[in-house]
């Protein structure tokens, strides 16, 4: 791929990127679709997972309802909790293996996706539970073998989670977000009906959406996979392997959507045209970004979401305080690609470009400030936090967020520029307020 200069090759880096494609149906009303599906999957004893809120609404039956038709055993598990943590996915896990389940198919936002991933895992090849977490805090094991059939039904536009094999969690001890990452979690295929979208209210569409936002610029603009070191054995290349020239297709394509309809579906929840783009969108994006990996803005939300103090926004269950991942990713991208433009300043420059800034004229070093400023005015528009102070975060706090986030290597050596701490605590002070 020696055709763009992005991708030109560098002494000991990748020659090679891997393409991890997902099943994926997309339209109006496929969740009709479930029971066909599971039963050409072979389950026949299906766990249907889903939250508490979720289970009482209408997608649920409609799911329930199909997977009966088409024969199906239907075991409901609705007691997936939202910001999942290790006690709720081993609680997760110990239903399916209790269950005597032969597939999944989970519906709700990231968490309850990734519970379900968790789930499979730990009921299908059970073992201590660190034994799959992400080395440094877990054992990093391979998964030994394939997992159950798994269908998963977002009914968020911004998670991706169906797209990719990368599941993440509250380890309670460590009071830190982690994951478990292999392609073996992937799901085996996306369900994805925009209708599901509909009922959702305006504030949590604007998180979802700049959450998408967030996975297309950040893939986009990652270190390119030939600056990685290329793997030690070929079977070990990672899913996170930097950017490359087919997750810049969905990248690229996710932006340009957003820029022409984020604003209308986020401000008309009968807009139906706009929030089946944002829900297409963000497939693009999930199949970006788990071929590619983000990279400091995720990296920076694990710390803004898990030292929460009283931030309770609006549409969200008013028990506990939460600050909603897009939210929590959204309030350092500004800030991450003011610093990270230079390293590769066209691509900053296309991403504002294809949000619907005009960047005739615009000099290399204006690249940063001028996809910032294109962000800050989406999340003016939105009416998102203006940055850290808007979430409840001050100066004071800088020296935790950075403490708290700077362990996530995976992410953070994704960015096209080093993040040593220093820097690392200077992007969290740029991110303070933005207007
Ligand atoms: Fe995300």
């Amino acid at each position: 791929m020696g055709c763009c200069h992005y991708y030109a090759p560098s002494e000991g880096g990748d020659a090679a990127f891997s393409v991890d494609v997902s099943a994926i149906t997309f339209g109006r009303g496929v969740l009709k679709e479930a029971g066909d599906h599971a039963a050409a999957l072979g389950i026949s004893r299906i766990a249907l997972m889903t939250d508490p809120r979720l289970a009482g609404l209408a997608h649920a039956a409609t799911v329930k309802d199909a997977l009966e038709a088409a024969g199906l055993d239907v075991v409901v598990y609705d007691e997936v909790q939202v910001e999942p943590t290790d006690e709720s996915l081993q609680k997760a896990g110990r239903f399916a293996g209790e269950a005597g389940v032969d597939g999944f198919l989970s519906l709700g936002g990231g968490s309850v996706i990734d519970t379900t991933k968790a789930a499979n895992l730990y009921s299908t090849h059970p073992a201590e539970f660190l034994t799959y977490v992400n080395a440094p805090i877990g054992g990093g094991q391979a998964i030994p073998g394939p997992l159950k059939p798994h269908i998963a039904c977002p009914t968020t536009s911004g998670t991706g989670s169906e797209c990719t094999g990368i599941a993440v969690f509250d380890l309670l001890a460590m009071k830190a977000k982690t994951g478990i990452v292999s392609r073996r979690l992937r799901p085996s295929m996306a369900l994805i009906d925009p209708d599901t979208t509909r009922s959702l209210p305006k504030n949590v569409v604007a998180a979802s959406a700049f959450d998408v936002l967030s996975h297309a610029l950040e893939s986009y603009t990652a270190q390119p996979y030939t600056r990685r070191a290329a793997p030690a054995r070929p079977r070990l290349r990672p899913m996170s392997q930097g950017a490359n020239p087919w997750s810049d297709l969905g990248c690229r394509e996710a932006v340009r959507i957003l820029g022409e309809y984020m604003v209308r579906a986020v401000d008309d929840a009968a807009d139906d045209e706009a929030r089946e783009q944002l829900m297409w969108a963000s497939t693009l994006a999930g199949i970006a970004f788990g071929n590619a990996g983000c990279h400091a803005p995720h990296g920076m939300s694990y710390s803004v979401s898990g030292l929460v103090r009283d931030f309770q926004p609006e549409g969200y269950p008013a028990e506990l305080p939460i600050v909603p991942h897009g939210m929590s990713v959204i309030v350092n991208a500004p800030s991450v690609f003011r610093f990270t433009a230079e390293a590769c300043p066209e691509r900053h420059l296309e991403g504002a470009r294809l949000l619907g800034a005009e960047t005739r004229g615009a000099t290399p070093e204006d690249a940063g400030e001028v996809l910032a400023g294109e962000i800050i005015g989406l999340m003016r528009k939105t009416e998102m936090p203006n940055g850290l102070r808007g979430v409840g975060y001050g100066a004071a706090d800088v020296a935790a967020l950075t403490e708290g986030s700077f362990p996530q290597k995976r992410l953070l050596d994704n960015a096209p520029k080093e993040i040593t701490r220093p820097v690392l605590s200077e992007l969290y002070v740029s991110a303070l307020s933005y207007w």
